[in-house]
């Protein structure tokens, strides 16, 4: 009977914790790690991808969960091999790219590889398209445990969510067939809403253009400030993907995760503020936290960003994946739940207003489904100061400083017969 009552109130959970996803074992959490890209562009080489590999260790990331070291574009020869294989650049690599898959993986970290669902990638080397096999094939006996996927001169082979989902699927299953685990991450910008498709093929899927290091700044190279988009481009700020990833939570899950993109922490153009709002989205929605700063030269400012273990444990820890309560000019409230039926919650408020500000957070706006905690005390710790602001009741009041978060837990102190008694039916499914 109760389970049956709890189905009539679940409809929407149940049909999506029905949708399969991709049985590779792989990002059950979101993948974390450092790209090439953000930095180095297409200046890279065995040499670049090694030192960066070393500062990861040595400034211990890998112990916070940074783990596969991707490389991204201009890593091969402009042809393919008189038998039709991807050559890497001799030059570039002169010991050859098993040998700098066996370095990473001899330090104890995942290797990462790059190319596009087209006929050529973005920086116009070979792209997979058509040889899907034949590329897995050599991935897999390199090393690879990483591909991401890039979506450049995909010969018009988009414009409906089927023929964008056949052209990713064939590497897919062509990953699958080398029978090593090989975490999937597609790169396709949000084209053809792949939430609605690649679960059930990828372990990730961008959902937006590409990413710039500009806080908030309409920019026609990035075009659409919704999730529906016809150009998604690049130069997209941090508060316009922000606003686009807003409602796609509901998509996520164990081994499917929606990718706002490569970090800016730690590039130029920020300021400290803005990177902690940026690192604390993006760890709240639960996308991939994949590091693009030069790591060799890793400031303590950074490094208090990267390695706050509150904001990470959002990402990574039994925590719902979030979503936003509102939106308003100035601000934003987010929200995440626990999953561990304690009734803790964590909050964000952002002030993308350009004035330092005090927000007030009602109840009301915090426990949108559950009227009966709107009274109840909770106890706030700021995720960033570390400091408790005491037990709150009703409401919750917040000095913001421009372009920052504040990011708060919510320890439930009410009478336990309040704890939250159904799943969500906001903030997605992911449970593992
Ligand atoms: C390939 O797919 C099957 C079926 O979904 C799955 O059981 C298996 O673990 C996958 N193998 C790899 C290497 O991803
Ligand atoms: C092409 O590359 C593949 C994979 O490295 C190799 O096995 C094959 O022998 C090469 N073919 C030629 C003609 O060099």
């Amino acid at each position: 009977m109760l389970r049956r009552g709890l189905r009539a109130l679940l409809p929407l959970a149940i049909l999506l914790q029905g949708a399969e996803a991709v049985d590779n074992g792989l990002a059950l959490t979101p993948q974390m790690g450092w790209n090439t890209w953000n930095t180095f562009g297409c200046n890279i080489d065995e040499s670049i991808i090694i030192g960066a590999a070393k500062a990861l260790k040595d400034l211990r990331l890998d112990e916070y969960g940074y783990h596969y070291v991707v490389m991204d574009d201009c890593w091969s020869l402009h042809k393919r091999n008189g038998t039709g294989y991807l050559q890497y650049d001799p030059r570039k690599f002169p010991n050859g790219i098993k040998h700098l898959a066996d370095e990473i993986h001899a330090m104890g970290l995942g290797f990462g590889m790059y190319s596009s669902a087209g006929k050529l990638t973005c920086g116009r080397y070979p792209g997979s398209l058509h040889f899907e096999e034949k590329d897995a094939d050599l991935f897999a006996e390199w090393g690879v445990d990483y591909l991401k996927y890039d979506n450049c001169h995909n010969e018009g082979q988009s414009g409906t969510p089927l023929i964008s989902f056949e052209r990713y699927e064939r590497m897919s299953r062509a990953l699958n067939a080398t029978g090593r685990p090989i975490l999937y991450s597609m790169c396709n910008w949000g084209e053809d809403s792949p939430w609605d498709w690649a679960p059930s093929i990828a372990n990730s899927w961008r959902m937006s253009g590409d990413i710039v290091n500009v806080f908030d700044r309409y920019d026609d190279r990035c075009p659409c400030e919704d999730y529906i988009c016809r150009l998604p481009g690049h130069h997209c700020s941090i508060m316009n993907i922000i606003n686009k990833a807003a409602p796609l939570g509901q998509k996520a899950h164990a081994g499917g995760w929606n990718d706002l993109d490569m970090l800016e922490v730690g590039n130029d153009n920020l300021d400290y503020e803005e990177q902690k709002l940026h690192f604390t989205i993006w760890a709240m929605v639960k996308s991939p936290l994949i590091m693009g700063h030069d790591i060799m030269q890793t400031s303590e400012e950074t490094m208090r960003i990267l390695t706050n273990t509150d904001i990470l444990d959002l990402n990574q820890g039994r925590w719902h994946t979030g979503f936003r309560s509102y939106k308003k000019e100035k601000s934003q409230l987010w929200l995440q739940d626990s999953k561990d039926q304690t009734g803790n919650m964590a909050v964000a408020l952002i002030n993308n207003g350009d004035e330092d500000g005090e927000f007030t957070i009602d109840f009301k706006d915090i426990f949108l489904d559950e009227w009966n905690r709107r009274k109840v005390g909770y106890e706030v710790t700021d995720l960033w100061t570390k400091e408790s602001l005491g037990i709150v009741e009703d409401k919750l009041v917040v000095k913001v400083k421009r372009h920052s978060v504040f990011a708060g837990k919510m320890e439930f102190k009410g009478d336990p017969e309040m704890k939250p008694h159904s799943k969500k039916l906001h903030g997605g499914t992911d449970e593992l």
